[in-house]
């Protein structure tokens, strides 16, 4: 469960203050799906980094099971994003001269698991999302897609308790977006992930069980049908 009280961001350049989050109160609770909408520069894409622990707010705190992020030192956030959190991206964010199944065997290097599990495992979150017949392709060799299904898979291998979509599907086809979206909308309920998505796409933002709007660094909640994954573990 994320708890954020008055989160505060502001990015300095010179003597140019830009204030990205202005004191930001949200509760996210175990198993929401959450989606952030909102005009370009409103924001969406720093809180997505302070929920992910990728940078430190500058005032207020976000609790995360109760431990307070922006408090934590840096071994401790490096070790609760490896293990915990799970990020995907617009532009996938490959490595370009790793084949998928290396791709998606990065994210359990960290945690010490041994090379022949950690193919099994790769192997696996790899067949889990359509893509057992393409493991040993270089993200080169993948259509738009597929690179994302592997981005996926290197987000979810690891098992983490939450997921985070930078607009996953901005780079893709209509075709291929409603595909991806299906897939992550499965993945929810069958992981029971917490599960928040940065979205430019109204279409997917009316059909969120919750939406978290961001206009100029303040955050709107509505609760439009209120779900939660089934938590598995
Ligand atoms: N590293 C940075 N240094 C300085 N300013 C930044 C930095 N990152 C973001 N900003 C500024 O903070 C504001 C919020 O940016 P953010 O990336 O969160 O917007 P966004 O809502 O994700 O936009 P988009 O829809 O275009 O991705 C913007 O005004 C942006 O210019
Ligand atoms: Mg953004």
């Amino acid at each position: 469960m994320y708890k954020l009280s008055g989160v505060t961001k502001q990015y300095s350049r010179g003597k140019e203050t830009v204030h990205a989050l202005r004191g930001i109160d949200l509760v996210i609770e175990d198993g929401d799906q959450v989606v952030i909408q909102g005009p370009t520069g409103g924001g969406k894409s720093t809180l997505l980094q302070m929920l992910g622990a990728l940078d430190r707010p500058t005032a207020g705190s976000i609790e995360f099971d109760g431990v307070d992020i922006a408090k934590l030192s840096e071994t401790k956030l490096t070790r609760l994003r490896a293990e915990k959190i799970g990020i995907i991206f617009q532009s996938f964010n490959l490595i370009p001269t790793l084949t998928a199944q290396e791709n998606v065997e990065t994210a359990l290097a960290p945690m010490g698991t041994k090379p022949a599990e950690r193919r099994r495992l790769a192997a696996e979150a790899l067949e889990s999302v359509g893509l057992g017949e393409r493991l040993h392709h270089l993200p080169g060799e993948l259509s738009g897609g597929q690179q994302q299904r592997v981005a996926i898979s290197r987000a979810l291998v690891k098992k983490p308790k939450v997921l985070l979509a930078d607009e996953p599907t901005g780079a893709l086809d209509e075709g291929t977006r409603d595909e991806i979206l299906a897939l992550l909308d499965g993945l929810w309920k069958e992981y029971g992930l917490t599960f928040i998505m940065v979205t430019h796409d109204s279409h997917i933002a009316k059909s969120a069980p919750r939406l978290a709007t961001i206009k100029a660094g303040q955050v709107t909640i509505t609760d439009q049908a209120r779900q939660t994954a089934p938590v598995s573990y």
